[in-house]
């Protein structure tokens, strides 16, 4: 991997893409849609006819947004949808990726950005009076060592929409979701959630980017969550930001 995706904190690992695929299940029942409407219902009146996943037609490549797009690559695409990012990108680097995906786009196609707002990550009691101690005193360092690190910063969430607008897309327009829309995947989601607070401490503390924290002392404080966690007595709860724009003629 080169140096240009160093400032990525999460593994990439089997372990994680489980939880990624938890994750998926979890965002794509809270936020409703995968593919926002309002794409679709500018998709041309053919795309029912886009190859499935199963005829073994779609193909994966890598693409560091970061980097200038390749020649091939541009104008080729009708949606670009990103969603995540926020573990892999600095201030500095969003506005890039915006403009970048510009670039990859046909004229009129789409921008679809969907990401999440852990800034404001927070414990909250469903059951009163439950102990939320060790969730927020495992939160309150991870937050502070990434935003040292110019990561999660709240204002890149926030004015998502308006650095989408500032790469040049128009017709802009932003939903606001919460993580638990759908309450009954609270306790779900408190699974795949609490194992990104714990991998992102671990990550951390072994970078000594959180200063009197251990990998052990981490795992022993997830052991605590865990408990407070149990049966969403206590759950994990962020907002989702999706951004949609389109390139012009
Ligand atoms: C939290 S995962 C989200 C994965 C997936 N997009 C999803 O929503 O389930 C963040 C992803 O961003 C990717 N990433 C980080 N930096 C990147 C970059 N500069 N260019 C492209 N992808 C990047 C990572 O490889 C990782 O797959």
């Amino acid at each position: 991997m080169s140096e240009d995706w160093k400032p990525y904190t999460l593994p990439r690992d089997h372990t994680e893409s489980n939880r990624l695929d938890a994750e998926h299940r979890g965002y794509k029942v809270n936020v409703g849609y995968l593919l926002h409407p309002r794409i679709r219902e500018a998709l041309p009146t053919n795309a029912h006819q886009f190859p499935k996943e199963r005829d073994g037609k779609v193909e994966y490549g890598l693409l560091n947004v970061l980097k200038d797009v390749p020649e091939h690559h541009k104008a080729k695409f009708d949606v670009f949808h990103l969603r995540l990012l926020i573990c892999g990108l600095k201030t500095r680097d969003w506005q890039k990726a915006a403009r970048h995906v510009l670039d990859l786009l046909k004229p009129g196609g789409w921008i679809q950005w969907q990401d999440s707002n852990f800034p404001n990550l927070k414990c909250y009691n469903n059951k009163p009076g439950a102990s939320r101690k060790a969730c927020s005193g495992l939160l309150s360092p991870v937050l502070k060592a990434l935003s040292a690190q110019d990561k999660f910063m709240p204002h890149s969430i926030t004015g998502l929409m308006s650095l989408v607008q500032n790469a040049g897309f128009e017709d802009c327009d932003e939903d606001v979701s919460s993580s638990d829309r759908v309450a009954e995947t609270r306790a779900t989601n408190n699974v795949y959630q609490q194992d990104a607070v714990t991998t992102l401490g671990k990550v951390l503390a072994q970078q000594g980017a959180m200063p009197g924290w251990t990998k052990e002392q981490v795992d022993a404080v997830t052991a605590r969550c865990i408990e407070e966690l149990r049966d969403a007595k206590v759950y994990w709860r962020w907002d989702f930001h999706i951004v949609t724009g389109k390139k012009g003629p």
